[in-house]
């Protein structure tokens, strides 16, 4: 392949080369027939396929082929469930195929800073470790089909509001430890084809122009193969950009880029070695897509309408069960009410927007399942608008009090989750609150149906007996709703994003969306559930939460090693057994948490998680393995990953709040942290340094001071004392020669 490559490249024109790193049209790589390069095709992704025939637009507005519209990864991601994700990878690489795309734009890894960012629907989760893990294997699924991905957008692409000329202001600890591991674990375990630059800057760089981003951190540290290619319209110097690294511009800029490339390479600006370095990325990807494209590919609608539907049922998150309202009898009087219930939100707005084979119907869905139901339905709030309609609320009062339960349909209608535009606020339309406040005043028994794509405020969280977040869960979302609703599936989602009990409490409250073109992400590694462990406090439903109609015991919690060095792994295993009487799937989560450190760490960290499927009476065996990085912070100094040697504490738990069984373990590190000493650095920094001991010791004495007493001014304690004390002071105040001070410090860095 490499001698095929360098053999097309030496026979391209230097201008046929800078062609190849610019778009044809909206979704087209070039194709340069002379040499046999076809062009390639890539379209959004992330959950389903849009595939313009017509007009072309990345923003979602114009129609596109027909293809199935899965739960987008803000549901997906509740589902916790690795092969699931996979399978739903392999269906969209089978779109693919059928319908002659060799990319596919997604998925979309970023974090979720902050519940406003518009276009969460599209990601997973506000934990890394999660979002990586799902990340990779949507990847895995969808390459496995001859198919690449195209992982996005990178990086801290984190909020819509100005998007396009955002500078991302934050430190590097944070970009390691939040930010780029989601995409780190993915690019590692997964090699996608490509990555998407994103729009924004990151501290004054744009991503597209980011050497040390896309060069020094994807390529070199992280060993991605693949080619970059811009978010659509990201590029702003195009040979600055060729330089950091970024190969295929899209979509093409009219020529404009690529005259800025052959000027700064006629300059002597930028090199030909590094344009062919970007063509040979590009021709390799080409060249592979072209390999496996399956000329006769089809794919089977209606068995990725059934795949669509299990995926959503497995997303979904039954958040409330008082008095078991759930599962419903399939008998009896029942209101349903709101639009949503006959015109449902089942996808986000913009880009990622499907045309789906088909659409399920909640009111058809339900009132087929449960035949011998009497139902009445109300609209209850219009869609068009915010405002209240008292004909619509009195509408429902009556159908509610005439029914013996109440199934209320609410959540964002399309302008709330919408790629370009944040949201203001976490509330639910005025109308749909106000519907509910109002069918309580008649009806007890009311069970809520949430349809959003990220989390919302309940102010009538204790009007409801039951709850059910069915996010944006794709074409299928409506079918699933009424398995769960009527017991014929048991819930198993979990939460992969804290919903806050209001907005002030978001740990980036303050500083979202930043001023001007300016964001600081001053909450630094303190996001999502690491901010409300930490500061105490109460979220409305935590990370990791989730119900099912059973309930699992866990018990026997064990690890092979309680003592290990940093190159080492632990496995943790412990018993997990059903105690109910219907079969479901429960998801285990392992957290880690450094007892002791040196550097501000999150309370606790999520490290690994199962999810397991048990009949009901059955227990079976979870294991973890555990290795370096669940124990270690990214060390700025060090610029790597680095474990502090001591007592860690692995937690297992059904949520991040309800911690079940933990035990303590011991990591010792292999790396050994050089500090460097200066005139300023004190007594306390030196006291443990083999050379300083005695000195200090000695010094101690001579004040009259013990190890154990408090005697220092103001009875002041030791270590206080010690860590008052510059070096430099033995200078000023001439309680030392110079000479010893020197060699002093000459034997502290040596
Ligand atoms: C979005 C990308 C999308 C691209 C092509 C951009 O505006 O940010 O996620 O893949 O358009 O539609």
């Amino acid at each position: 392949m490499k001698r095929r490559l360098n053999k097309i490249i030496s026979s391209m024109t230097l201008e046929e080369k800078v062609s190849l790193c610019s778009g044809v049209g909206a979704w087209n790589t070039i194709a340069l027939p002379a040499h046999e390069i076809p062009s390639i095709m890539l379209t959004d992704g992330p959950h389903g396929l849009r595939k313009q025939m017509g007009a072309q637009d990345h923003m979602g507005m114009n129609q596109s082929v027909p293809a199935t519209c899965f739960p987008t990864a803000a549901g997906l991601a509740c589902s916790w469930n690795r092969d699931l994700v996979e399978r739903v990878g392999v269906a969209l690489g089978e779109e693919c195929q059928a319908e002659g795309v060799q990319i596919l734009l997604g998925p979309g890894t970023n974090i979720k800073r902050s519940p406003l960012c518009g276009r969460n629907f599209e990601y997973f989760s506000e934990d890394p470790y999660l979002s990586s893990e799902l990340t990779a294997k949507h990847i895995k699924g969808v390459q496995s089909q001859g198919v690449g991905a195209s992982l996005k957008h990178f990086a801290v692409n984190n909020q819509e509001t100005r998007r396009f000329n955002l500078n991302v202001v934050l430190d590097e600890r944070t970009l390691r430890e939040i930010y780029l591991a989601s995409f780190e674990g993915a690019i590692k375990q997964a090699q996608p084809w490509t990555v998407m630059a994103a729009y924004n800057k990151i501290n004054g760089e744009y991503c597209s122009e980011n050497q040390t981003l896309l060069n020094d951190i994807l390529r070199e540290e992280w060993g991605f193969e693949g080619f970059v290619v811009s978010d659509w319209g990201a590029v702003s110097e195009r040979d600055v950009a060729l330089s950091a690294g970024m190969d295929l511009e899209m979509p093409g800029s009219n020529g404009v880029g690529s005259e800025k490339i052959l000027n700064a390479i006629n300059n002597g600006d930028l090199s030909e070695e590094t344009l062919d370095s970007a063509v040979e990325r590009i021709l390799t990807v080409i060249f592979k897509a072209q390999e496996n494209i399956k000329h006769q590919a089809a794919y089977d609608p209606d068995a990725h309408h059934r795949l669509a539907r299990e995926a959503a049922a497995e997303s979904m998150v039954l958040l409330k069960n008082e008095d078991q309202i759930l599962p419903l009898r399939k008998q009896g009087k029942i209101a349903l009410i709101g639009a949503f219930t006959k015109n449902p939100r089942y996808q986000g707005a913009g880009s990622s927007r499907v045309n789906p084979t088909k659409l399920d119907n909640p009111y058809l869905e339900i009132t087929q399942k449960a035949k011998e139901a009497q139902f009445k339905y109300a609209k209850g709030y219009s869609l068009e608008t915010d405002q209240i309609n008292v004909d619509l609320i009195l509408e429902a009062q009556k159908v509610a009090k005439e029914s013996e339960v109440a199934i209320i349909f609410v959540g964002l209608p399309e302008k709330y989750d919408a790629e370009g535009v944040d949201r203001k606020h976490l509330e639910l339309p005025n109308n749909q609150n106000l519907l509910i406040e109002a069918v309580a005043e008649v009806q007890k028994n009311i069970v809520i149906v949430i349809l959003n794509g990220s989390a919302v405020e309940m102010p009538w969280l204790n009007k409801a007996k039951g709850i059910l977040e069915a996010y944006l869960g794709g074409q299928a979302m409506a079918g699933a709703i009424a398995d769960i609703l009527f017991g014929d599936k048991n819930p198993s989602g979990k939460l992969a994003e804290t919903f806050p009990m209001k907005l002030s409490h978001t740990p980036s409250y303050i500083n979202f969306p930043g001023e001007s073109d300016k964001v600081e992400y001053r909450e630094g590694v303190f996001v999502g559930y690491r901010h409300y462990d930490k500061v105490e406090i109460e979220p409305l439903f935590p990370f990791g939460y989730g119900l099912s109609y059973t309930t699992y015991e866990y018990s026997d919690l064990s690890f092979n090693h309680k003592e290990i060095s940093d190159s080492q792994e632990v496995i943790v295993t412990l018993k997990v057994k059903n105690m109910g009487n219907r079969a479901g799937k429960e998801i285990v989560q392992l957290y880690v948490r450094d007892n002791e450190s040196s550097v501000i760490r999150p309370v606790k960290e999520l490290k690994g998680f199962e999810k397991i499927e048990l009949d009901p009476g059955e227990e079976k065996l979870v294991t973890f393995t555990v290795g370096k990085r669940a124990f270690a912070y990214y060390n700025v100094d060090l610029m790597d990953w680095y474990v502090e040697t001591g007592e860690f504490e692995i937690l297992i738990g059904k949520s991040s709040r309800e911690i079940i069984l933990k035990d303590t373990i011991v990591v010792n590190s292999t790396v050994e942290l050089k500090k460097k000493y200066t005139l300023d650095s004190t007594l306390g920094d030196i006291k443990t340094h083999p050379i300083a001991v005695p000195f200090i010791s000695n010094l101690l004495a001579g004040m009259g001071l013990d190890d154990s007493s408090n005697g220092g001014p103001f009875g002041m304690d030791k270590d206080s004392l010690l860590n008052s004390i510059k070096l430099r002071n033995f200078e000023s105040q001439r309680t030392m020669p110079k000479d010893m001070l020197n060699e002093l410090l000459k034997g502290l860095n040596e």
